[in-house]
C-alpha cells in the first residue's frame, strides 16, 4: 500500500512519486490550501492539498485527527522560509494528488501532542498512547535491546530456551500468581517468579549455556521499577565460575550499550563488598554518580549525654552516621524539614544537622540544634572525618542501622538529584561478597539473601554451622546509576550443601522434599557446578532511554494496584468457570480498598 514511510522522506526524495498510508496528525487550513501533517511509525511529513485538485481536496476537506489516510503525489522542496528545522522531514513536503479515507476515527480522547494527560487515562487508551513518537522510541529501542542481547549470546554459544510459565512456586520471595487447575481438583499452578529452578535443571540435562527472555510474575508491592509481570533476561551456564560468568555480562552490557547509545561503559566494571557499599552508601545498589558518602562516627558517641546518639552508638545493631553536604548551609530551614520528613519516610525519627558556618571560629563558627549536647573532641572529630569545610552542612542518622542505611542512604541520592551534584552519566558496578543470609529479629530465623540455591564460599561452608550470620555467598549484583540491574549467583551443586541450606533456613527435609525433591533427586544424578544470573530488561530500557518508570518501556503495563485498565482485568468470572474449577466464592466478595 505504500512506497515510503512518511518519516523517512527528504530532499533526496525530490520529484519523486510517493504513495504513503498513515495518520492524521493535524489538519490545516490556510487560505485555501489544506495542510495534513501525516504520520506513520517513522515519522510525518506535511501534505499539501491545493483547491485545484477538486476531489482530492473535498476529501482532504472531511479529514480529522487520527483519521487513516492513503496519499499519492510528489514529493517538492517546501517554499523558501517555511522549512521546519525540527522534524526530520522538515524541508520537504509531498504535494497530495490523490487521497483516499481508509477509516475514520472519532474524536480521540487526548490530542498526541498533549503531554499533560494522566497516566491513567494513557493507560486507558494504551493504543492511542503508544501512536505519540516518544512512545514508539522507547519500544523500538526496547526491540533493538533484545537484538542486541540475542546477538551475544548466541555468538557465546547460549541456547535460546523456553521453561513452563504452568509450574509449582518459586522461592524469589514474593507472593504467587495462583492459576486453579480444572483436572486436578483443588490444586494449584503457581506463574513462575523466575525461571530458576528450570534453568538449574537444564544445567544438570547438560544444556550448558542457557538464555532466555521470559516473562516472570510477583505479587508483590508495586513501584516505578516495579511490575507485577516483568521480563527477565535469564542465562545460566556450567563450568564457569563467578569471573568468567560476571566477564560475560559486563562484556555483554557493554557491547549492548556501545551499539544502541553509543556510550563506552568503563571496562572492567569496578566490584565493591556488599559491607563496603553498605558502609560507603547505605545500599547494596549504590549511585556511584552521587559524590557523598556515609561517614561512621559510632565509636565518637558512646558516652555523649544525648541519647538520641548514644544508644545506637552502643547498641551492635545499631549505627550513627554522618553525612556532609558540601554548601550545604545553604539550605534553609524549610528545606532541612523537607529533608527531615523525607528519611522519615524509611523510619528515621529525625535528622540532626550541624551548619559548618566557619571551621576556625570553632564551636562558635558551627550552628546546630544538637551542639550542646557533643563535647568537643567529638565534634572536631566529626569534622576532620567528614571532612567539612566552610559552608558545608554535616547530617547525622542514628538507629538501627538498617534505618539509617536506608535513610540516609535515600537522602544522599535526594540530595545529589535536588543540588545537582551527580557526575558522570553512567555509573555500573559489581555488588560482590553478600552475605548469605540475613538476620529476621521478629520471626526469629534466618533469611536467604539471594535465594535458597546460591552457593556459600567454599571457605565458609563450615560457617554454616557456626556462624551463619558470617557466612558470604557467592552471589554478585549489577547495579547501574542506582538500579539493580541484575544478580546471580553461582550455585550449590552438593545435595549435602543444599540440605544443610534448607535446614538453616528453616525447611526442614519433609517441606525440602515436598516442594524441591525434584531438584535434591536431579543433584544426585551428576550435576555440574553451575551459576548464572537474570537481568531486568524493563529496567534496563527504562535506564537507556531515561523514562522515569518501567511503566514507560512497556506496551501494556500494570497500574500501582495491578490492574490492566485497558482490558479491565482482573476481573470476575461466571459461576459455570468457577464450578468448573471447583471453587466457591466467599461471600460477600472482600475487595480491598483500591485506590
Ligand atoms: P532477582 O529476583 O534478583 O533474581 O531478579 C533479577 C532481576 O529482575 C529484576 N526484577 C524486577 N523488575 C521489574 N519488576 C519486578 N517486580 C522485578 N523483580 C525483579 C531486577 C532484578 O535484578 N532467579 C534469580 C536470578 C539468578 O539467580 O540467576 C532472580 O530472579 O532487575
Ligand atoms: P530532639 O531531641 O528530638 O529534639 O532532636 C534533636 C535533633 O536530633 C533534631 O534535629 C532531630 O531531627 C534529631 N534527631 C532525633 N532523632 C534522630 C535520629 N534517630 N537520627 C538522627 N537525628 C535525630
Amino acid at each position: 500500500m505504500r512506497t515510503h514511510y512518511c518519516g523517512e522522506l527528504n530532499t533526496s526524495h525530490l520529484d519523486a512519486e510517493v504513495t504513503l498510508v498513515g495518520w492524521a496528525h493535524r489538519r490545516r487550513d490556510h487560505g485555501g490550501v489544506i495542510f495534513i501533517d501525516l504520520r506513520d511509525r517513522e515519522g510525518r511529513v506535511q501534505v499539501v492539498f491545493d483547491p485545484d485538485t477538486g476531489e482530492t481536496f473535498a476529501t482532504a476537506e472531511r479529514v480529522r485527527s487520527e483519521f487513516v489516510l492513503q496519499v499519492k503525489g510528489r514529493v517538492r522542496r517546501r517554499p523558501e522560509g517555511t522549512e521546519n528545522p525540527d522534524l526530520p522531514t522538515g524541508e520537504v513536503e509531498v504535494l497530495g494528488k490523490e487521497l483516499s479515507i481508509l477509516n475514520t476515527a472519532e474524536t480521540p480522547p487526548f490530542h498526541l501532542d498533549d503531554d499533560t494527560v494522566s497516566e491513567e487515562h494513557r493507560l486507558r487508551y494504551r493504543y492511542i498512547d503508544l501512536r505519540r513518537p516518544e512512545m514508539l522510541d522507547r519500544i523500538r529501542l526496547r526491540a533493538r535491546v533484545t537484538r542486541e542481547l540475542r546477538r551475544y549470546l548466541d555468538d557465546n554459544g547460549f541456547l535460546d530456551i523456553e521453561t513452563p510459565i504452568l509450574t509449582r512456586a518459586t522461592p524469589e520471595g514474593a507472593r504467587d500468581y495462583l492459576v486453579p487447575s480444572r483436572t486436578h481438583p483443588g490444586e494449584f499452578f503457581a506463574l513462575p517468579q523466575s525461571p530458576q529452578l528450570f534453568k538449574q535443571l537444564l544445567m544438570m540435562s547438560g544444556m550448558d549455556r542457557y538464555y532466555q527472555i521470559v516473562r516472570c510474575f510477583r505479587d508483590e508491592d508495586l513501584r516505578a521499577d516495579r511490575q507485577p509481570e516483568f521480563t527477565q533476561l535469564d542465562i545460566e551456564t556450567s563450568f564457569m565460575d563467578e569471573d568468567e560468568i560476571m566477564q560475560h555480562a559486563e562484556t555483554m552490557i557493554r557491547e549492548l550499550f556501545d551499539a544502541v547509545l553509543g556510550v563506552r561503559l568503563p571496562d572492567p566494571f569496578p566490584r565493591m563488598s556488599w559491607a563496603e557499599a553498605m558502609k560507603r552508601f547505605g545500599s547494596d545498589r549504590p549511585d556511584l554518580r552521587v559524590p557523598l558518602e556515609l561517614v561512621d562516627i559510632d565509636d565518637l558517641l558512646k558516652d555523649v549525654e544525648f541519647k538520641v546518639f548514644a544508644g545506637p552508638a552502643n547498641d551492635p545493631e545499631g549505627r550513627v552516621a554522618a553525612l556532609r553536604l558540601p554548601r550545604g548551609c545553604e539550605l534553609t530551614r524549610k528545606e532541612i524539614d523537607e529533608y527531615t520528613s523525607f528519611v522519615g519516610i524509611y523510619g528515621a525519627r529525625g535528622l540532626a544537622y550541624i551548619k559548618v558556618n566557619e571551621l576556625a571560629r570553632g564551636r562558635e563558627g558551627l550552628q546546630s540544634p544538637i551542639l550542646k549536647f557533643l563535647p568537643d573532641e567529638a565534634v572536631d572529630e566529626i569534622m576532620k572525618r567528614t571532612g567539612a569545610e566552610d559552608g558545608d552542612l554535616v547530617f547525622f542518622g542514628a538507629d538501627r542501622a538498617h534505618v539509617v542505611n536506608e535513610a540516609l542512604g535515600a537522602l544522599r541520592v535526594k540530595l545529589g538529584e535536588d543540588r545537582g551534584l551527580m557526575e558522570g552519566e553512567w555509573k555500573p558496578l559489581w555488588v560482590v561478597d553478600f552475605p548469605m543470609f540475613e538476620h529476621d529479629q521478629g520471626a526469629g530465623r534466618w533469611n536467604a539473601l539471594h535465594h535458597p540455591f546460591t552457593a556459600p564460599r567454599e571457605e565458609h561452608v563450615e560457617l554454616l554451622d557456626s556462624d551463619p550470620g558470617a557466612c558470604l555467598s557467592r552471589a554478585y549484583d549489577m547495579v547501574l546509576n542506582g538500579t539493580e540491574l541484575g544478580g546471580g549467583s553461582i550455585r550449590i551443586h552438593s545435595t549435602e550443601v543444599q540440605t544443610r541450606v534448607f535446614k538453616l533456613l528453616g525447611i526442614d527435609d519433609e517441606e525440602a522434599e515436598e516442594k524441591f525433591g525434584f531438584l535434591l533427586n536431579a543433584l544426585k544424578y551428576g550435576c555440574p557446578p553451575h551459576g548464572g544470573l537474570a537481568f531486568g530488561l524493563d529496567r534496563l530500557v527504562m535506564l537507556m532511554t531515561g523514562a522515569r518508570s518501567i511503566r514507560e518501556v512497556m506496551a501494556f503495563p500494570k497500574t500501582q494496584t495491578a490492574s490492566c485498565l485497558l482490558t479491565s482485568a482482573p476481573s470476575e468470572v461466571p459461576e459455570a468457570q468457577l464450578r468448573e474449577l471447583n471453587i466457591r466464592l466467599r461471600k460477600p466478595v472482600e475487595k480491598e480498598t483500591q485506590s
